[in-house]
């Protein structure tokens, strides 16, 4: 067995509720193939499709990230907390605008690539100046973990319910 010759630190396996931050890392992943989905097609029903799910992705994770992970965690360093709620209003600026306006396709499409880069410049920014930061405080990150879970689970319920009724 000497290739496992350290048992006593196993590899982390994939626990979302011991290690949110792959719970938030798995959310910008999924926001990055999105966006990389919309700039790179020419397919209009492609863009339009990205671009739905891209603002729905972007949507849950902020408000997981509002509602639990950056007040339970503001303490690190409560001026970049403060730094990424004014990005999120940013951001959530931005989809007001898209979804609240009869647009155009040159419109939504110039709205779509102001925040593309706002957002992937803001998750780059969480998960290189803050994640780094939050780990090496040795926080205690289950109590988050569950919290953001059940969330989670209750927003997606909600929405799904809300795309139900809007289809009616
Ligand atoms: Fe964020
Ligand atoms: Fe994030």
């Amino acid at each position: 067995m000497a290739i496992f010759d350290d048992p006593v630190q196993p590899s982390h396996p994939m626990d979302p509720v011991e290690h949110p931050l792959d719970l938030l890392l798995r959310d910008h992943e999924m926001v990055r193939k999105l966006a990389d989905k919309y700039c790179n097609t020419d397919d209009k029903a492609v863009k339009k499709q990205a671009a739905t799910q891209l603002v729905q992705a972007i949507h849950t994770h902020s408000r997981v990230e509002e509602s639990v992970f950056y007040p339970g965690v503001r303490q690190i360093d409560a001026a970049m907390i403060g730094h990424f709620e004014q990005d999120h209003q940013k951001v959530d600026d931005l989809i007001a605008a898209l979804q609240g306006m009869k647009l155009d396709e040159q419109q939504a499409d110039r709205l779509m690539m102001e925040l593309i880069p706002a957002v992937l410049h803001h998750i780059e920014q969480e998960e290189k100046e803050f994640f780094p930061k939050l780990e090496r405080a040795n926080m205690d990150m289950a109590p988050i973990g569950l919290q953001m879970q059940s969330f989670e689970a209750n927003l997606i319920h909600m929405q799904a319910q809300a795309g139900i009724d809007m289809r009616r």
